[in-house]
């Protein structure tokens, strides 16, 4: 509008009134009237590099199977993980996180260091293909023991340090066929060190770790144990994982993987945590990994699917509101759908 369509409308408003106020304020509308301006001094984005996309793998072949509560997400043999990740590779996304369910399953998870693993299989069949392609692996025991809990059990509960052992074992099976990140999800006490000192006793010694430092017993992990098969068959994980209440108990659950050699902190979920991210981020100056969970991933999918959202542009918003935080990295199951609309 004109200045003079205003003063039509408006005879009051003339330049003399505008200056009249007494005290100053501030315009910041100024350096939003352009889609230029907004552009120049836009303080945060998020970009394809930035984006992990978490890879469920099965056995079998030409296994395709989609996860109902994850809509979009699948199930995939290593054969048709491969044909996937060419889409990927061809979106620029530069890493996978794999999870995998093995053919069998037994009290100790000990299909998890097998050298011919799921994980060990799919790995070198990427590597093969995709050497570009960052792999980071997902080092827990849920997907292997037949109670679906994240160790060995003693009484009932997760036996921390001969997890420890199985950790290690499983880290060095996952180094030799070939990844490039691991990272451990089970919240066991001294995971890090132990993974360390396994990997660097086999020469890893610059095979980076992506902890899961801060890792919360949340309500939105229920997709994924769907598609990783992985639901504890009898109570929670709740003496393992963190208290959702809890802010200080993350900064000194991130302090001592710090102290024990990550290269990576990852704060999981994200957008119920995002003080946490922040307070990670500020507090330790190494990469921060958001993990924005199945469940953040099928709030938004549903509504959605009723038409109540519109999914790209919340998708894009929330990872925003990660980048934010403080995060560096973000791992949704989101990132081949929103990879096209991203630098
Ligand atoms: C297993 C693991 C879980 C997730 C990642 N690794 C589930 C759990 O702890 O029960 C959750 C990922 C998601 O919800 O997307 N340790
Ligand atoms: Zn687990």
């Amino acid at each position: 509008m004109r200045g003079s369509d205003l003063g039509i409308l408006l005879p009051m408003t003339t330049e003399k009134n505008r200056t009249h106020y007494s005290t100053p304020f501030h315009r910041f509308r100024r350096l939003r009237k352009s889609a230029a301006l907004r552009d120049l001094v836009r303080e945060h984005a998020v970009a394809r590099a930035d984006l992990v996309q978490p890879l469920f793998v099965v056995p079998g072949r030409g296994v395709e199977r989609e996860i109902s509560s994850l809509p979009g997400q699948y199930q995939r043999s290593v054969d048709a993980l491969c044909t996937y990740a060419g889409r990927l590779v061809d979106s620029g996304i530069l890493a996978v996180l794999l999870f995998g369910i093995p053919e069998e399953k037994d009290a100790i998870g000990s299909a998890a260091w097998s050298s011919d693993g799921i994980i060990q299989e799919a790995t070198r069949a990427l590597k093969k293909e995709f050497p570009d392609l960052l792999i980071i692996s997902d080092l827990c025991f849920c997907e292997y023991t037949d109670h679906g809990h994240c160790g060995v059990l003693r009484e009932g509960d997760v036996d921390n340090d001969p997890t420890l052992v199985n950790l290690a074992r499983q880290a060095v099976s996952h180094a030799e066929a070939g990844v490039d990140i691991i990272a451990p999800s089970g919240m066991m006490d001294g995971m890090v060190r132990a993974i360390r000192s396994g990997l660097d006793e086999r020469s890893f010694f610059d095979l980076p770790i992506m902890s899961y430092a801060v890792k919360f017993a949340s309500q939105c992990y229920g997709p994924f144990r769907e598609a990783a098969q992985c639901a504890p068959s009898e109570g929670d994980r709740r003496s393992y994982q963190m208290d959702p209440a809890n802010g200080e108990e993350a900064l000194r659950e991130a302090a001592a993987d710090v102290e024990e050699g990550a290269d990576f902190l990852m704060v999981k979920p994200a957008l119920f945590y995002l003080d946490i991210i922040h307070r990670v981020k500020e507090r330790f100056h190494l990469p921060v990994a958001a993990y924005n969970v199945s469940g953040e991933y099928a709030m938004i999918k549903a509504a959605a699917a009723k038409g109540w959202l519109d999914e790209v542009q919340v998708v894009l918003e929330s990872l925003l509101s990660m980048k934010r935080a403080g995060a560096d990295i973000l791992i949704t199951y989101s990132a081949l759908d929103i990879a096209d609309h991203l630098p």
